[in-house]
Order: C-alpha cells, then sequence, then structure tokens
C-alpha cells in the first residue's frame, strides 16, 4: 500500500511536525505491504523527500518528481500541526482527489483547530468550557471588554484563535501588558481569545478508533513547573521541567466518568474521525473544563498521545496498520 506521509507545513508548528513524522516512520518501518514515502512541505506547499527531490500531487491521485516519475497514492498521512493540515486544507484536497487519509475530514478539523469555533460548538452541546470571551479588533469597544474581563477574572489567557503547541499563548495579570499582547496575538490569527485563567490541573486524554470500538483512555497529566504553564518551550525544549502522567492520580469515580463521558461525546459529535487528544482542566475547586481538542495530536518524545494508547493495550503500529489495510477494502 503506497502511503505518502507529508510532514512539516507552513505553520508555527512545522518543526514540531517533523518529529511527529519521526515516530510514524519508525512505526511503519517494519511493516511489509506498507510501502512508506516520506516528503516535507515547506511554507510554499513544495514537498521535498530525504535526498532534495521535489514533488508534485495529486490531481490524478498521483505523485510525481520534477523529471515525471509517477508513483501512486494509495492512502496520505497528513502528519502536520496546524496550516496546512489541522487546519483541514491538505484533508479537502484529498477529499477531492479521493484519496483516503489518516485522521479527522476537513469541517471537524476547521472547528477543533480554531480554539473559538471549538468553543462556540461546545457551549451549543452544554459541555463546560473555560470561561471566554472572543475579541475581532483592537477596537476600543473591543478592548474595555478585555479590560473588564482582566479585572473580573485577575489573570486571563490571550491566545491566538488558530495556533497551536501554545505558540500565541499569554498569561496576562497586568492591565498595562493587556493592549500589547492582544496585539501580538492578532499578528498570528485573525480573532482572538481571552480565557480567565484557571489554577487547575491538566489532563489529556486520547480518543480513537480502534476496528469498530471508540476508545476513550484514562486521563494523563501534564504538570507544568509552577513558575509557568506549559509553554512551547516546556512541551519540546531538552531541559523541560515539565512532568507527565500516563494516568492522572487521585481522580475519583464521577470526575473519571464525566471526562470520559465528555470526550466520547465530544467525539462524536464533531464528527472527529481516527484519532484525537481531548485536554481538559480540573481547577482547585474541583471544576472540570474541556480545555481543547487536538485532532492531530503530537506524538513527539514527550508527547501523550502514543504513551496512553500503549497504556490503554494498543499498539500503535498495529493500529495505524489496521486503519490504512481497512482504507483499502
Ligand atoms: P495550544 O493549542 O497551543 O496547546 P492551549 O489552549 O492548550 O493551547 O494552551 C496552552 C497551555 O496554556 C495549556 O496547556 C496551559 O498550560 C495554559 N493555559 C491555557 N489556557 C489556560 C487557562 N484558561 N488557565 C490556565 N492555563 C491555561
Ligand atoms: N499541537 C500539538 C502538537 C499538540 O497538541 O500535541
Ligand atoms: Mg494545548
Amino acid at each position: 500500500i503506497n502511503t505518502l506521509l507529508i510532514c512539516g507545513g507552513g505553520g508555527s508548528e512545522h518543526e514540531v511536525s517533523l518529529r511527529t513524522a519521526d515516530f510514524i516512520e519508525e512505526q511503519l518501518a517494519e511493516s511489509e505491504d506498507i510501502d512508506l514515502m516520506r516528503v516535507e512541505m515547506d511554507a510554499s506547499g513544495c514537498l521535498t523527500d530525504k535526498d532534495g527531490r521535489v514533488y508534485h500531487i495529486f490531481y490524478d491521485g498521483k505523485i510525481r518528481d520534477e523529471a515525471g516519475s509517477a508513483w501512486d497514492v494509495d492512502y496520505v498521512i497528513p502528519a502536520i500541526h496546524g496550516y496546512p493540515g489541522e487546519t483541514g486544507d491538505l484533508q479537502s484536497q484529498l477529499e477531492m482527489f479521493g484519496i483516503p487519509y489518516f485522521g479527522s475530514a476537513p469541517e471537524a478539523s476547521k472547528i477543533c483547530f480554531n480554539k473559538i469555533k471549538t468553543k462556540m460548538w461546545l457551549s451549543a452541546l452544554g459541555i463546560d468550557n473555560t470561561p471566554y470571551l472572543f475579541l475581532h479588533s483592537l477596537e476600543a469597544e473591543e478592548l474595555d471588554k478585555a479590560h473588564a474581563a482582566l479585572e473580573a477574572w485577575e489573570a486571563v489567557f490571550i491566545k491566538a484563535s488558530n495556533q497551536g503547541s501554545s505558540v500565541g499563548c499569554f498569561k496576562v495579570t497586568r492591565r498595562e501588558d493587556l493592549h500589547g499582547t492582544i496585539e501580538e496575538a492578532f499578528t498570528l490569527s485573525p480573532y482572538v481569545l481571552i480565557e480567565k485563567a484557571l489554577n487547575a490541573r491538566e489532563l489529556e486524554v486520547a480518543v480513537y478508533t480502534f476496528g469498530e470500538e471508540l476508545i476513550a483512555t484514562l486521563p494523563g497529566e501534564v504538570r507544568a513547573p509552577s513558575d509557568t504553564f506549559y509553554t512551547y518551550k516546556e512541551k519540546y525544549a531538552t531541559g523541560s521541567r515539565a512532568e507527565t502522567f500516563i494516568e492522572a492520580e487521585g481522580l475519583n469515580k464521577e470526575q473519571q466518568a464525566w471526562i470520559r463521558d465528555v470526550s466520547i461525546r465530544t467525539f462524536k459529535a464533531l464528527k472527529l474521525k481516527d484519532l484525537s487528544r481531548i485536554d481538559f482542566f480540573l481547577t482547585d475547586e474541583g471544576e472540570l473544563y474541556l480545555n481543547e481538542v487536538n485532532t492531530f495530536p503530537g506524538m513527539t518524545p514527550k508527547s501523550m498521545f502514543p504513551k496512553m494508547m500503549e497504556n490503554h493495550g494498543h499498539n500503535f503500529t498495529e493500529y495505524l496498520t489496521g486503519l490504512i489495510r481497512s482504507s483499502q477494502s
């Protein structure tokens, strides 16, 4: 089965995507019936393999190098965090060309990659999520809303609406920092989200289909150092002080049941496909909130998705090869 692994992409998570692709490549290395070809996409959409050969896709379901040699594509793994993978744009093309692929379809991807759209959906579904408001511009009325929110909540998170890996995500406690931070977030996205800053534990659940079954694993936990939050640096840098736990300790039965129920409900209602990592906050006061839905979670050495899946008893290689094989039947 000719499987095209596309990584990189034009967004801020390009480097993270390469690490996710390393993991996926390793997982498929021994497979006899899956012939994997890896290409990296640059910011202009150009695809290159490890030898620097440039490729064009797809129109007829084939990928071609510049000398004109063609390769049929049976399946695509869009291992791109953010634009144009997790945003659904690449998947729209794959739909058009009728090529099956790993992960969610365009619409679900678009909803989940936009933090504001996700929250609108969650609120409409009655799923508790962090108190928020959103801004469309830097006009005075909009900034007044932001100031009122900071006053009411004492600390806020300002987030670019369509970024991941904590890019464009800032904590603000001082009135004088508000305007500049919002301005910075607007350089990264057309809309900006403001959330109440919580004192909370961060829980993550791997939610995926395995055969006919929809699985939500036990929640894992990430613990950022107390002087910061789970920033890009704490997620990926060597020397990160963040700790990860495959199973979060001390959750009671009701909390576990709520998280599981909401994870499954969200996956189904937002029509996700194959995989996701759904993240939650458990506040010091015991409130549970859904934080965000990742349709293509990181699979770097520190990332939780594959580990939580393995902990649940599912081998990632078997899982992915199973999906690839069944896409061809
Ligand atoms: P990303 O998609 O970039 O991962 P998140 O919404 O998950 O964006 O935010 C990144 C990190 O910022 C979280 O993992 C958490 O550490 C911190 N954070 C985000 N929102 C809040 C909040 N409302 N209260 C407390 N911490 C938050
Ligand atoms: N966006 C990163 C890769 C994650 O959530 O895992
Ligand atoms: Mg996150």
